[in-house]
């Protein structure tokens, strides 16, 4: 799914990333953990071409992510932030819709396929509520609904869980893993909750020194 060979990247004088290696299967559920600074956000933003200088090569798909269309990359994945990037004066329903429209679907299907997702994440009777009227996590549900209009094989999240309290950041992980094995969704999820590590025990990479590691605790 992913296949990171050798990546670089510098900002200026400063190298984040040295010779990074990193693979993910297709279907495969991962955390990458590493302290602020280390170059999490960084390595996502490469994967979907946020950031666009680098050396090395990376492949989503078995294609050369430098080779396709900034469209057709992002519509292969979902991205969820930890601050849910949420249009404050769109409804939920219009925040969703948006990420189909982006890639040419009819509203009939958009309409339909988001009843249906905000059904499954628990948001029914949401759909014309404004962001400043959920919670963060329903926010972050929104976000995940959004990522997921789509059909992604992959989705990349950046500390999905950063802005929630405990117990819901439980709840959006456990989410997230639901839908990892209900549609064998690749997920690659920074987190630096060793809490969360360890209630939901997958692969992990760690950050360090500008590469990643297996770390060896699961
Ligand atoms: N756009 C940028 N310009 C210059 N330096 C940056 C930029 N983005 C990130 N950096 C630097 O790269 C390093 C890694 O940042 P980042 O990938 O955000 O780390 P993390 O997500 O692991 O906290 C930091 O030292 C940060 O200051
Ligand atoms: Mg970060």
């Amino acid at each position: 799914m992913i296949h990171i060979e050798n990546l670089t990247k510098c900002y200026g004088e400063q190298t984040v990333l040295c010779d990074l290696n990193l693979h993910i299967a297709p279907g495969e559920f991962a955390f990458l953990q590493g302290r602020s600074g280390s170059g999490k956000s960084t390595l996502l933003k490469l994967l979907y071409r946020e950031e666009e200088q680098y050396g090395g090569t990376i492949k989503i798909d078995s294609i050369l992510i430098s080779e396709m269309s900034k469209h057709e990359l992002r519509r292969k994945m979902g991205i969820i932030f930890q601050s849910f990037e949420l249009l404050e004066r769109k409804t939920v329903l219009e925040n969703v819709a948006l990420a189909g429209e982006v890639f040419g679907k009819g509203w009939a299907d958009i309409e339909s396929d988001v009843y249906r997702l905000l059904q499954r994440v628990g948001l029914n009777g949401k759909e014309h509520h404004f962001p400043h009227q959920l919670s963060g996590g329903e926010q972050q549900r929104v976000a995940i609904v959004r990522a997921l209009l789509n059909k992604p094989k992959l989705i990349l999240a950046d500390e999905p869980t950063g802005n929630l309290d405990t117990e819901t950041a439980f709840d959006v992980l456990h989410l997230l893993k639901e839908l990892h094995v209900e549609e064998g969704i690749a997920m690659l999820v920074v987190t630096h909750s060793e809490q969360l590590m360890q209630a939901f025990p997958a692969k992990t990479w760690v950050m360090e020194d500008g590469r990643v590691h297996e770390s060896a605790r699961v």
